[in-house]
């Protein structure tokens, strides 16, 4: 047996330039032949071809951390750790393997790798291109328009030599927000440039503005984000429609994964840290003119209302005002049944609402007296109003408020202009102002990392339960056309739960 695994090698010595130009460009059928081919070209001399051969090993590993040249051929035990990382071959197989490794000769040694390791029956992927570059793949868009009709799946490829300053990421989820969609069909306040960066063909855009990541390597081995950390993005569009990124350190905010699902990672730093921001910093006015404004006050009972309260956002402030202490009024659409609305009003109530209306009742007439029912004939005051939705809805949601009671305008759901009546600046002092994640987090670096640590607390305390979510899968060969059908879907109304990229074999 070993003899013939001699003539193997020896036949590998003697046609080794030729071989591993035609193992490059074959796909790579077994991570053990990968092995033996790496090891006996590296101990017949080769070493200068080993850069190629990370092409054809990284069938089974990412190579971003691996250096060929600095393997000891003479030092068996250095060796196998390598092989071991590289080629996610079990450290106790490779120590049974050390001890044949240590007493055969170096041609024994890879045979000895290529015999014992468990890959040897594996179809393994090609994930890496030449010299160890990581294969990665990015939803992006040249030119604004429909997600179906814009979106295109770019492949490009990502160095193994990243700056001291950087890591290297990998995709673990990325939802699908409304404002990712309005950005692709450029009705969003702000617009990303168009950039070549990643090497399509013309000035492109990822998009997708929130995630999470998991570190696979760092440019500086001293660095504070470690492999193996979550990191979300630190700064407003991102990119994180995309399997890998290279990120700048200061681009991103290490998490405390533990206790947490990467789809709840993914979802903290959008809806339910708007949500955190209003309920924290508008309320009514201080009363002493002018336009200022205090908090509703924590632990007080005080009432807000709110429409789109089954969206992202509205359940964040539902269950963050309750664990304030405050009381909320909750404004939903119908379902296509009696029952399925009775649900959801239902599955609201358990979230911690106190109310929750339907929108035909909420634009009724009768709801001015329900209203009042519900805060005591009005001495309950509703200092405070979130709209999501604008047009009709929001008009009735002014009216609802107390005097001197703020709106806050942070969605516009319904795509129609708010109306409001004049009476209601004159007579009720009511204000209405606008609220923007992207410029509170520009404007509070510090207030944003305690806020997003203060949810992660909440939601491996089990006291904050993220929105229904609908997985997407995203692998390697995850089509085009169902991921951009996917996002097209994105602003549909009475989904079943938000969207979601959850990336797998990427
Ligand atoms: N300003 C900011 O900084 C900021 C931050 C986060 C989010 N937002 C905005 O907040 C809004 C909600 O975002 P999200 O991620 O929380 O949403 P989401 O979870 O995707 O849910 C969307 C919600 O919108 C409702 N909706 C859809 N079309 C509607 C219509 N025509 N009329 C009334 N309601 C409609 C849906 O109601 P059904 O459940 O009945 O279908 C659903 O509850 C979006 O406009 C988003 O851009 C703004």
């Amino acid at each position: 047996m070993l003899l013939v695994h001699f003539v193997v090698v020896l036949y590998i010595q003697f046609t080794s330039r030729n071989t591993i130009e035609k193992l490059r460009s074959t796909s790579c059928t077994s991570a053990s032949h990968t092995v033996l081919f790496t090891l006996a070209s590296y101990m017949v001399g080769l070493e200068g071809q080993l850069r190629q051969l990370q092409d054809i090993a990284s069938c089974a590993q990412p190579l971003t951390s691996f250096n060929p040249l600095v393997i000891p051929t003479t030092n068996g035990r250095r060796y196998l750790s390598i092989l071991s990382s590289l080629y996610e071959i079990p450290k106790a197989m490779l120590s049974r393997s050390h001890h044949s490794l240590r007493a055969l000769s170096r041609t024994g040694r890879a045979l000895a790798v290529r015999i014992d390791s468990p890959l040897s029956q594996q179809t393994v992927r090609r994930k890496s291109g030449p010299y160890g570059y990581t294969q990665a793949k990015a939803l992006v868009f040249s030119k604004n328009g429909e997600p179906s009709d814009v979106l295109q799946l770019h492949t490009f490829s990502i160095s193994p030599s990243i700056s001291s300053k950087s890591v290297l990421l990998r995709s673990l989820a990325a939802p699908i927000n409304p404002a990712d969609i309005n950005t692709i069909q450029g009705t969003y306040g702000s617009q990303p440039s168009f950039t070549s960066l990643i090497g399509t063909s013309s000035p492109s855009v990822i998009p997708g503005n929130e995630g999470v990541f998991e570190v696979v390597s760092t440019g500086d081995p001293a660095s504070p984000i470690r492999k193996g950390d979550w990191v979300i993005p630190a700064v407003a569009q991102f990119g994180t429609w995309r399997t890998h990124a290279v990120a700048e350190l200061d681009q991103v905010l290490k998490i405390d994964k533990e206790g947490l699902r990467a789809t709840q990672a993914a979802t903290i730093s959008v809806n339910p840290s708007t949500a955190y921001r209003i309920l924290r910093a508008y309320g009514p006015s201080t009363g002493l003119g002018g336009i200022g404004m205090r908090p509703l006050e924590v632990g007080s009972g005080e009432w807000f209302i709110q429409n789109g309260a089954n969206s992202g956002v509205g359940r964040a402030a539902i269950q963050l005002g309750k664990l304030w202490g405050l009381r909320s009024i909750n404004i939903v659409r119908e379902r296509s049944s009696p029952e399925e609305t009775e649900a959801l009003k239902a599955e609201l109530i358990s979230l911690g609402a106190d109310v929750v209306v339907t929108e035909t009742q909420f634009l009724s007439r009768e709801w001015r007296d329900q209203l009042a029912e519900i805060t005591n004939k009005g001495r309950d005051q509703i200092g405070l109003g979130l709209n999501c939705v604008g047009g009709k809805s929001a008009t009735a949601l002014a009216r609802s408020l107390s005097e001197g009671a703020t709106m806050v305008s942070y969605g516009g759901m319904a795509k129609q202009p708010v109306a409001l009546p004049v009476g209601l600046l004159i007579f009720k002092d009511i204000r209405f102002v606008g609220f923007w994640l992207s410029r509170w987090n520009q404007q509070d670096v510090a207030g944003r990392k305690h806020m997003i640590n203060d949810i992660v607390d909440l939601i491996r305390q089990g006291k904050f339960q993220d929105v229904p979510l609908d997985e997407v899968p995203w692998n390697w060969d995850t089509d085009i056309s169902t991921l951009a059908q996917e996002v097209q879907g994105g602003l549909q109304g009475f989904r079943r739960g938000k969207g979601i990229f959850v990336f797998g074999d990427t």
